[in-house]
């Protein structure tokens, strides 16, 4: 006997159709199969077939031969299923199946955040007209729940800007360069030996996948579909064990960052970029694997969302959250079909312009490698004065073989306006190298 009160609905049963048993998969079907003492819910779902690419490998969940099959487009098909939850990954068959799921009436719920970055429009729209839920509270930040609270608990805020870490690979290898001086290169080497980075780690390190993850974000929090394509991202492998060092020094750790917000009234600033974050702001403690999201709003204030940006349960809590969602509604109208609720299904029909990035504002910092000589400083003033670039500080932080390291903070400046200083700077005859340039919360 469970600890809450008894199902209103105890005899209807949706049908869960569950593509993919990898490990949000598995973690999805271990939830569904063990409802004791979570809520009531769960009892009027049954977990009916479960797709996968091969009924041999073994699995750490016991499934009913019956349930497994490798006929995936036939579960989307099933006059049964009412729910399908997609768990594949990847933008091919994920796609297709997902479509398909909403032509033939089902409800869909995804882990996606790549399908549905790129293919929203198109699979909004089919979800609209088909009168489905697509819902997808495990696309960002893992077991976080975020999805729901902008779509939800916020709505009676405006948002003004989302901060996130929201992928806990780049996080693991920066927090572990921060904490042991290391190189980024040995320390993806020795993440993808313990299994935290993927073999193929571009998505993670090249900041694809918090661009992904922060186009939904921006979407939900603003009100217009993103294209993609149009976010500035940058990831994190040029960034050395000295810039972390230095970074240290002036009082900041260095994250990735996703960040949205309104530059102004019909346009979004959006960018993924490794940042330096003041070490008393609340994302600069966010380590390891873990994600966060902060969310400034008006009259909230700041509120911010942490926890586990992946793995097996914690990503599945979410998956399980959005089907109790839509049996939730499926109950409320037993003998019809519910009508899609405005707060949970999508309403965006306009893209959100987004400003080019050279139109950004930020602070930023520079590491620059200069010769030795006098009046070196002077110069870089000069040329940062000449483009309207108002400095915190230069530091010089190494002396070697008649070159001297320097490493710039700026104020607030506009992006354009810092990298025509920077083509001034570089054509300067004692410099040397720019050796790296990142924003500065
Ligand atoms: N690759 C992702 C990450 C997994 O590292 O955060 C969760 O989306």
């Amino acid at each position: 006997m469970n600890g809450f009160s008894s199902s209103t609905v105890s005899n209807v049963a949706f049908k869960v159709g569950l593509l993919g048993l990898g490990t949000v998969g598995t973690g999805t079907a271990k939830i569904l199969l063990d409802p004791d003492q979570r809520q009531p819910l769960l009892r009027d779902l049954q977990l009916a077939r479960v797709g996968v690419r091969s009924l041999d490998k073994p699995r750490s969940v016991d499934l009913p031969a019956e349930v497994l099959t490798t006929d995936l487009q036939g579960i989307v098909t099933d006059p049964d299923i009412d729910i399908v939850v997609e768990l594949l990954g990847g933008l091919e068959p994920a796609r297709t199946l997902i479509l398909e799921a909403i032509a033939h009436g089902k409800h869909v719920v995804t882990a996606n955040k790549a399908v549905i970055a790129r293919y929203g429009e198109e699979i909004f729209t089919a979800a609209t007209a088909a009168g489905v839920y697509v819902l997808l509270e495990a696309a960002v930040g893992g077991g976080i729940p975020i999805i729901q609270p902008l779509k939800q608990s916020l709505g009676g805020n405006r948002i003004q800007r989302l901060l996130g870490i929201v992928n806990g690979t780049t996080n693991y290898i920066l927090t572990r360069m921060q904490r042991e001086g290391a190189d980024f290169a040995a320390v993806l080497a020795d993440a993808q030996a313990l299994g935290y980075a993927e073999a193929d780690p571009t998505a993670d390190v090249d900041g694809l996948d918090a661009a992904d993850k922060v186009a939904i974000l921006a979407s939900l929090a603003f009100g217009g579909r993103i294209r993609r394509q149009d976010i500035p991202t940058e990831g994190i492998r040029s960034i050395t064990a000295g810039d972390i060092a230095y970074a240290e020094k002036l009082g900041y750790s260095i994250k990735l960052l996703a960040m949205a917000s309104r530059a102004n009234h019909d346009c979004l600033e959006v960018r993924v970029a490794p940042t330096l974050v003041p070490h008393n702001h609340p994302l600069a403690s966010v380590n390891e694997v873990n994600n966060a999201i902060l969310v400034e709003a008006d009259p909230l204030g700041q509120v911010m969302f942490f926890g586990p940006g992946a793995g097996e349960g914690a990503t599945a809590s979410a998956v399980v959250s959005d089907v109790l969602n839509i049996a939730a509604k499926l109950a409320a109208v037993p003998d019809g079909k519910p009508r899609v609720d405005p707060l949970l299904g999508c309403s965006h029909h306009h893209y959100a312009h987004i400003a080019p990035g050279s139109e950004s504002h930020s602070r930023f910092y520079l590491r620059v490698l200069v010769d030795d000589v006098c009046g070196v400083i002077g110069h870089l003033g000069t040329s940062f004065g000449n483009h309207g670039i108002s400095l915190e500080s230069i530091v010089q932080t190494d002396i070697r073989n008649g070159q001297a390291e320097l490493v710039v903070i700026t104020h607030d400046v506009r992006e354009g306006d810092f990298k025509a200083a920077l083509a001034e700077i570089e054509a300067l005859a004692m410099t040397r190298e720019l050796s790296n340039v990142l924003r500065v919360l």
